[in-house]
């Protein structure tokens, strides 16, 4: 598939078939998010890929509920958790990226969630070349997933994604007009 092909057709899954992937298929998505540029090329990411079903209830219950209006309402990425035979989660070593000299180079800080989610995206467009489904997850209690996993000091959890065959077909979600999003010269114009 190509590159622009999958950037246009991916969209979030958020139900999966039970079907396993392969390990040589595994293999080929972490591939893609190793390859990402990042700060200084310091690849701050650390990736762990949990399979045990146990441990992704675990992490599936760590989910935060959204709100519409006075209800709180699920967060379909628990189920998707639970249903996909792989979840990917993305950390971060801290105070890595964004530095020169040693210290923090810019007003920005720490740049670990630009690098983390660089290397994601990469991964969810190979996953979608190759015909899994992927949804980022961001709504979630990181520290509690963090103690799940194991996630020593001096790292955090960024985002996570479910890994497997899709089971359904999403609608797409539009987007803005370029005009809306895209300016020439100076903001605004
Ligand atoms: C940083 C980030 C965090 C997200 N967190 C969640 C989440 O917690 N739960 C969820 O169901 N979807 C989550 N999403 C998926 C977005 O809702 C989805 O990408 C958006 O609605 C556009 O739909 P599409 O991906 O199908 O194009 C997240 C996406 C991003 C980029």
């Amino acid at each position: 598939m190509e590159a622009l092909e999958a950037i246009k057709t991916r969209r979030s899954i958020r139900q999966y078939k039970p079907d396993p992937i392969d390990d040589k298929t595994l293999q080929t998505v972490l591939e893609a998010a190793r390859w990402a540029p990042s700060w200084k090329n310091t690849q701050c990411w650390r990736f762990i890929v949990v399979r045990d079903s146990s441990i992704k209830t675990g992490i599936a219950n760590c989910l935060i509920k959204s709100k519409r209006g006075d209800t709180l309402v699920d967060n379909a990425g628990s189920r998707a958790i639970i249903q996909a035979p792989i979840l990917i989660v993305a950390c971060a070593e801290l105070g890595k990226s964004g530095l020169n000299a040693g210290v923090f180079a810019t007003d920005k800080g720490d740049w670990y969630m630009f690098d983390v989610a660089l290397a994601m995206q990469n991964l969810v467009l190979a996953a979608q070349a190759m015909g899994l489904g992927t949804v980022h997850l961001g709504l979630f209690e990181a520290k509690k997933v963090a103690e799940i996993l194991g996630v020593p000091e001096g790292f955090c959890v960024v985002s996570m994604t479910p890994l497997g065959y899709p089971d359904q077909e999403p609608r797409t979600v539009p987007r803005k007009e370029l005009s809306e999003i895209v300016f020439y010269d100076k903001f605004g114009t």
